[in-house]
């Protein structure tokens, strides 16, 4: 991409970054002043923690650990480290009290921008003998960071009050479109997936190698995603209090949270309506269900069917019939809006099949773009992973059995994030997510 033999594109890089910093301080700028240190999802920090991190995280990472450098701010640079993941709300850590102001972390932000943005003008950020640096994986470990971080804060946003953030100006209206199309399988014949990242690309993430091949068993698939309709079948068909369809973990995830439908949706004077960034709406019938992957599970065996494992979505994104693999689901062509939804295009999804010109060569569509893709596959590494310099805990601290992959994109997901290598995880039961899924059979 942006890689010569010798050195790195530092203009490329320090615009990206800026690019970057200005989407960031345009979400911040959103919030109302008093949400600022909120917590609208419990299991993460609250707002005012995020502003912090992304600019503490590239100090820690490229001037710290990469360049060798001090501390531009030890406490805020131990304040803002690291995000959490906590099981449930009993172990969220003992919230800071109180958090810096957000003038306070502005300062610490533009100093860390000037410094961030003179090493990528004239210091040594390839320095080939310097693992955490060879390669500028240091700078693209902060240039995909902060995106990744825009995704989490636009769901945190979703969960704001509609009085405490400022809606976009000149924002047109959702568009609520009709029915879905009828429901439709495509069949994907035995064949070979390569997962993981090709080592000459410029950089992935830890998890992304090595890249290895899947022989991959025939099997049939949703063409569309699942709907807000077809959910809905689930729904009142008592899904909710029968046992039936529930995994163990999912099972008592509804009990213990009395969870009776998908986060997204609000049931009021017996109508269900959509709860979108900026407006609720009547339940759009033609939408994918937003969901966890306890619900998505629970209702794939409600259908008699499952979800489709990592290699399948491979297989179902990227396969040909003849055998060759495609760079994304539509072939060669870079992401643009025509493909799917996705790169900050919307604030909430689309129809399903709203973009035909994304399809894959079987036929299915939004398997890139529109809300990421659950699979049934428990995050773990690949064999022979190795931590990255640069960021060791990234992956490591989450191959714990209890986080599945997720593939694909969502609106709020940058198209920098977007390769077939890419692997997104959660717990199978947070629900906060823009993920979407639909339903396999062998
Ligand atoms: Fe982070």
């Amino acid at each position: 991409m942006v890689t010569t033999d010798t050195a790195l594109d530092r203009e490329l890089l320090a615009s990206w970054y800026a690019r970057n910093r200005e989407r960031s301080e345009n979400l911040f700028d959103s919030v109302h002043p008093d949400a600022y240190a909120s917590r609208p999802i419990p299991l993460r920090n609250p707002i005012c923690f995020y502003e912090g991190h992304m600019p503490a995280f590239s100090v820690n990472t490229l001037l710290k650990r990469g360049l060798g450098d001090g501390a531009l701010d030890s406490q805020y640079e131990i304040l803002f480290e690291r995000g959490i993941d906590p099981e449930d709300e009993g172990a969220v850590p003992e919230a800071r009290r109180p958090w810096p102001s957000r003038d306070e972390i502005l300062a610490y932000a533009g100093a860390a921008d000037r410094a961030i943005l003179d090493a990528f003008a004239s210091r040594d950020i390839a320095d080939p003998s310097n693992p955490v640096l060879a390669g500028g994986l240091a700078a693209y470990t902060v240039l995909e960071h902060e995106p990744m971080h825009q995704e989490t804060l636009r769901y945190i946003w979703h969960r704001l009050p509609y009085d405490r953030k400022a809606r976009p100006e000149g924002l047109a209206a959702v568009r609520i479109e009709g029915e879905p199309p009828a429901r439709r399988e495509a069949r994907v014949p035995a064949g070979r997936a390569t997962l993981g990242a090709d080592p000459d690309q410029p950089f992935g993430w830890d998890n992304e190698y090595p890249p290895h091949t899947v022989e991959v068993p025939p099997f049939s698939v949703d063409v569309h995603s699942v709907t807000n309709r077809d959910f809905l079948e689930f729904v009142e068909s008592g899904a909710y209090a029968s046992d039936g369809p529930w995994d163990e973990e999912g099972g008592a995830w509804r009990e213990q949270n009395a969870v009776r439908h998908p986060l997204f949706w609000e049931l009021h004077r017996g109508q269900w309506f959509w709860r979108g960034m900026w407006d609720l709406v009547p339940l759009p019938m033609s939408w994918p269900v937003y969901v966890t992957h306890a619900e998505a599970a629970a209702y794939a065996r409600w259908r008699g069917r499952r979800l489709m494992s990592e290699a399948e979505y491979h297989r179902a994104a990227y396969g040909t019939p003849g055998g060759e693999e495609r760079r994304y689901p539509w072939g060669d062509a870079a992401p643009d809006a025509l493909r799917g939804r996705f790169d900050f295009a919307a604030w909430d999804p689309a129809p399903v099949g709203a973009h035909p010109r994304g399809a894959s060569a079987w036929g299915v569509h939004d398997l890139v773009g529109n809300g990421w893709e659950w699979t049934s596959t428990v995050f773990a590494p690949f064999e022979g992973f190795r931590p990255m310099p640069s960021y060791p805990q990234y992956s490591a601290d989450f191959f714990d059995g209890k986080h599945y992959v997720l593939k694909g994109a969502s609106p709020a997901t940058a198209k920098e994030l977007i390769r077939p290598s890419f692997r997104n995880w959660f717990r199978g039961t947070y629900p906060y997510v823009y993920a979407k899924f639909r339903t396999a059979a062998s």
